[in-house]
């Protein structure tokens, strides 16, 4: 695969969200295959739902080796209610604990209806701490230029913390059906985001355009989480043309 350069940036832009979810699901494969012990975070939401089932399917149809993986959750809704199927849970659930057949403690999630959202955060960042640092981080871009639940603010958390969302994350098509949008979510912080020996952005369609335009030509912010990613130094950034639509004379 053919990668462009956008310093600090290495791009694969594909035709759509078909070619861009195949190609991605073949990148995350390759680094479980050279790295079977991988520690991958994921995010949840629609960017990385087609690249999931292609993964599990690969997965499967290669017979890779995924028992030595461990997997932890990126961010999570909190005060939905307990079992609900809007929670990031139940995506990464379905999507890859279920069809990659990972066991319990091969999965560090955090609790969506936890009593004490402080001391669940305070749990898995133990863990991260114990078991870190990531080998991969899988993220998408949120519209707001949040990655995972690290909103836009004037400061930034290092890391894991209940993070007050904004009004754009609380209108998220995942949690549209919710009789009440929370208002609150937890998350891996940037700290624990840019530790990782390697990320991986999936980013797709024009809605996302703009994003993509101030991530590429912006400043180093705060108020633009996604920007902080620019201080990595191995990010690839698999996306659609419809997202790069913008800025496609930088990417040559
Ligand atoms: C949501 C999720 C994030 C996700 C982001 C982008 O808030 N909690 O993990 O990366 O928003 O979502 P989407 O891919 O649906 O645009």
């Amino acid at each position: 695969m053919k990668h462009r350069e956008v310093y600090p940036f290495k791009f694969v832009v594909c035709r759509d969200y078909q070619e861009m979810s195949q190609n991605a699901a073949e990148f995350i494969v390759a680094h479980v295959q050279t790295n079977p012990k991988a520690f991958i975070c994921a995010a949840s939401g629609s960017t990385p739902r087609q690249t999931y089932d292609l993964l599990a399917r690969e997965v499967r149809e290669r017979d890779v080796s995924v028992e030595h993986l461990h997997l932890v959750k990126l961010d999570e809704w909190l005060d939905l209610p307990h079992g609900s199927q809007d929670t990031c849970e139940a995506q990464l659930v379905t999507q890859l604990v279920g069809p990659l057949g990972l066991h319990p403690h091969q999965y560090v999630s955090f609790m969506s209806d936890s009593d004490d959202p402080d001391v669940e955060c305070s749990r898995v960042q133990r863990i991260l701490n114990s078991q870190g640092p990531l080998d991969l981080a899988i993220l998408g871009l949120g519209k707001n230029g949040h990655l995972g639940f690290n909103e836009p603010a004037q400061a930034s958390v290092a890391g894991c913390h209940v993070a007050k969302l904004t009004p754009e994350s609380q209108e998220h098509p995942m949690v549209q059906g919710s009789d009440t949008p929370p208002s609150r979510g937890v998350t891996l912080g940037i700290g624990d985001i840019l530790r990782a020996r390697r990320i991986l952005l999936l980013v797709n369609g024009r809605q996302k355009a703009q994003q993509m335009k101030r991530l590429l030509t912006g400043d180093v912010t705060t108020d633009f989480p996604a920007s902080m990613l620019t201080l990595h130094h191995d990010v690839y950034c698999y996306c659609d043309v419809g997202a790069v639509d913008l800025v496609m004379e930088l990417l040559h």
